[in-house]
């Protein structure tokens, strides 16, 4: 079969449901044919435009290689190219680095180009169509893209959809009168309406960036802002914004982007009387996305980021059946807090109630499990359904937040709190992962028995999200232990705490005999694990993970079962040694003798297991 034929075949599967969820959506606009019509002609152009190796890879990954994106080989590695590398040819150089450790996909961030000055770490997009000139032009992408290619590595960048930065040319234009770009945006001459929608709004940034509004003097009128003030939500109502979005994702995907991070996905549509948040025509649009990249190019993943309850981050993956699919991937928030809940209070009780609440993920789905990311830790994910059995308390959150800025007695943190807006309202917590799981403050105070915890704990965190079913995300620096950059709200006006866990890779000259010992020691560790994860075919997204109970409360448990077995991860969150009984594994119909995989140690299940303090094991029939 030649290209022509499969992109007929393609447009018999995928021309009706586009057109049937567009009609959802504007059906209602006068031009809506019309407007149809140039929405099928956009998608052809883009294709005619495709280069012919992402056509090949077209091909490959809707016959032989269509779960490319759930297999045991990929591994994540998320990073600020000037942090990491300087820029994008700087990034290139540091392939080898990254293959060593198993990396399959990058994401870069900040890579389109910025407004200048404050941009929210590159998430307020001035222009789409060119790159972040402090990384390089779009032709060092191109070859950095290319060379990612030839080593099996898959380019994400962050798509941010909802909004564009205040100096984007729409928004000008707007500004300069110009009503077809006016309508692009939400504008308000007065602040009644903004007073009623803001009536039922969150807020993101209460402290540095209060309300969801912002009176724009040149305008004489109220912008949406959902985030900082020169962050101007994008109006979807406008059917002109969804194709120009559009018009921008094909071409990007046609740069070689094989993953598109759908930047604030959750807040895309609005509605007065809502939340503004998870509502159904953002899924419709997803699911319209979605469509067209299928018909357009389907070597593409959407992954969404959508930092929302528990009970609404599946959604983002389309319905269980998979009948209405929406991203490929999604952040797995949800996880990610409750680790660092079950870390602090050593309790998994919680965590495992809420896993084993969601719905299933439709097949051909996976999560993005994850640890740390540029962003804080949001705790409100853990509050959001208050009538579940799991759901924490403002008391909970606060001996949280008190546990991770290192004020609890017990605490091992040193994090700081992220947009506190009163005395008991705080967004979450900010800080790396080793500075957050003991090792900056065991390795200040010279105890080893600390530095030893710290480690385990870092190792315990890896082994759960490398099994647990999903593409495990590194971010940067943290398989070398990066601790905290307290130098980063010197010349900041905003002190964006966020900035407290982006530090810049060290150069390899580290001076202190100790620390290189254990950044050498995690680099080994993590890249053990991702090697072990590639030898598990078990560990596919496709094969279910189930929650079990372990009976103990401090050791969270749950399978990985295929056609060919099963395996079994146990993770001890506790620093005390910890015993699962032999009925466990009768109840849960578990094989009586496993190996477990990292030691390679042998074990019969009927004499019970035992746990060191912070460890993890993988256990296979
Ligand atoms: C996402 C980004 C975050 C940014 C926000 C607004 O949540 O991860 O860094 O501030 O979107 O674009």
């Amino acid at each position: 079969m030649n290209n022509l034929d499969n992109i007929s075949l393609r447009m018999k599967k995928y021309e009706d449901i586009i057109s049937d969820t567009l009609r959802d959506l504007y059906g209602h606009l006068p031009e809506f044919e019309k407007w149809r019509a140039e929405i099928f002609r956009i998608i052809l152009t883009s294709i005619a435009q495709r280069p012919q190796h992402l056509l090949d890879l077209d091909i490959l990954r809707e016959t032989t290689d269509r779960d490319w994106y759930l297999k045991p080989d990929m591994v994540a590695y998320m990073c600020y190219p000037d942090r990491f590398a300087e820029n994008f040819r700087g990034v290139e150089k540091k392939i080898p680095y990254l293959k060593s450790l198993g990396i399959t996909y990058l994401h870069l961030l900040s890579v389109l180009r910025p407004r200048e000055g404050h941009n929210d770490g590159g998430f307020a997009v001035a222009d789409y169509y060119s790159t972040n000139p402090k990384y390089g032009t779009m032709d060092d992408l191109t070859h950095l893209t290319d060379a990612l290619t030839e080593n099996k590595i898959s380019l994400c960048i962050d798509f941010v959809f909802n909004h564009t930065a205040r100096e984007h040319d729409w928004a000008q234009k707007a500004l300069a009168g110009d009503p077809y770009y006016q309508d692009f945006y939400y504008f308000f001459e007065t602040e009644e309406e903004p007073k009623e929608y803001e009536k039922n709004l969150s807020q993101v940034f209460p402290e540095t960036a209060p309300g969801n509004f912002t009176y724009c003097d040149d305008a004489k009128s109220w912008v949406w802002t959902t985030f900082h003030p020169y962050q101007w939500d994008l109006n979807y109502k406008n059917p002109n914004v969804f194709m120009e979005m559009l018009k921008t994702m094909l071409f990007l995907a046609n740069q070689g982007i094989e993953i598109f991070r759908l930047d604030a996905t959750a807040y895309l549509w609005k509605e007065k009387g809502t939340n503004c948040l998870n509502l159904p025509e953002t899924h419709k649009l997803l699911q319209v996305f979605r469509g067209i990249m299928s018909l357009a190019a389907p070597a593409v993943c959407l992954k969404a980021e959508a930092i929302v309850g528990a009970r609404y981050i599946s959604k983002y993956l389309g319905d269980p059946a998979g009948e209405k699919p929406e991203c490929q991937l999604s952040y797995h928030n949800a996880l990610m807090a409750a680790l660092w809940m079950s870390l602090a209070t050593g309790d998994v009780y919680r965590m495992a109630m809420m896993i084993k609440s969601l719905p299933p993920r439709p097949q051909g789905t996976s999560w993005i499990t994850y640890l740390r990311c540029h962003d804080d830790i949001g705790w409100g994910v853990l509050t959001d359904d208050r009538q579940a059995s799991w759901a924490a308390s403002k008391e909970d959150l606060q001996e949280l937040n008190d546990f991770y800025e290192g004020k609890s007695e017990k605490s091992f943190a040193r994090g700081r709190i992220f947009q506190k807006s009163g005395q008991n309202s705080f967004h979450g917590t900010n800080g790396t992962l080793a500075s957050l799981a003991g090792l900056e403050k065991a390795i200040e105070e010279g105890r080893d028995t600390d530095i030893r915890k710290a480690v385990a704990r870092i190792t315990l965190l890896y082994r759960l999200i490398f099994s647990f079913g999903g593409i495990p995300l590194l971010y940067m620096g943290e398989e070398v232990g990066l601790f905290n950059d307290y130098t980063y709200d010197k010349d900041d006006p905003l002190r964006d705490g966020r900035w407290l866990h982006r530090p810049r890779m060290p150069k390899n000259d580290e001076k202190d005999e100790k620390l290189k010992e254990i950044r050498l020691e995690l680099f080994s560790a993590v890249q053990s694990i991702a090697q072990q994860r590639q030898q598990q075919p078990l560990l596919h997204a496709d094969n279910p993970t189930n929650i079990i109970d372990s009976g103990n409360r401090h050791v969270f448990s749950f399978t990985r079962q295929g056609d060919k077995g099963i395996l079994l991860t146990l993770a001890n969150f506790s620093s005390e040694r910890q015993r699962i009984e032999p009925d466990v594994f009768v109840l849960n119909a578990l094989p009586e003798r496993l190996v477990e995989q990292f030691s390679h140690t042998g074990h019969n299940l009927a004499e019970g297991i035992i746990l060191e303090p912070y460890h993890c094991m993988w256990l296979k029939a």
